[in-house]
């Protein structure tokens, strides 16, 4: 068995040990929030963090992150209230959604290092973040709007 830190909790897993993260999390650990896109790094969809760093977890071994912070989707908050989150429902970022949970969490992992991102550091984050729906405008616009609430504190 494998133990694993995943949004704060202790899990263990019986997955090999060059098992992607993204199999461990979705097919094993049951945390299908993080999507499969194209499984070759080249989508965004299954960005999670790694010692608070987006991290493609199709191609991350699970060798390589035993005894590291994990953090999912699921890990930012239980009802949606996560200011990233917040700016994501107030401006209606999804399309079809797929590829969302990916933009939130290199958005988030954005906004944790670059409290206020310019427009230019926002698409440089956010540049293997594919959307087949296009909805880039929406998504440089709510994590404007998420640096905004985590400035007030959640109250603007
Ligand atoms: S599924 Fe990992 S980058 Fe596309
Ligand atoms: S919302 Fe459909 S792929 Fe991004």
């Amino acid at each position: 068995m494998t133990t694993l830190k995943v949004n704060g909790q202790t899990l263990e897993t019986d997955a090999a040990l060059d098992t992607p993260l993204l199999w461990v999390l979705r097919d094993h650990l049951g945390m299908t929030g993080t999507k499969f896109g194209c499984g070759k790094s080249l989508c965004g969809a299954c960005t999670v963090h790694v010692e608070g760093s987006a991290t493609r977890s199709c191609v991350t071994l699970l060798s390589t992150v035993v005894g590291k912070d994990i953090r999912t989707i699921e890990g930012l908050s239980k009802d949606r209230s996560h200011p990233v989150q917040r700016a994501w429902v107030e401006l209606d970022v999804p399309q079809c959604g797929y590829c969302q949970s990916g933009q939130i969490m290199s958005a988030t992992a954005l906004l944790e290092r670059t409290p206020n991102p310019t427009d230019a550091e926002i698409d440089s984050a956010m540049a293997g973040n594919i959307c087949r729906c296009g909805t880039y405008p929406r998504i440089r616009a709510a994590i404007h709007r998420a640096a905004e609430l985590i400035k007030t504190g959640g109250a603007a």
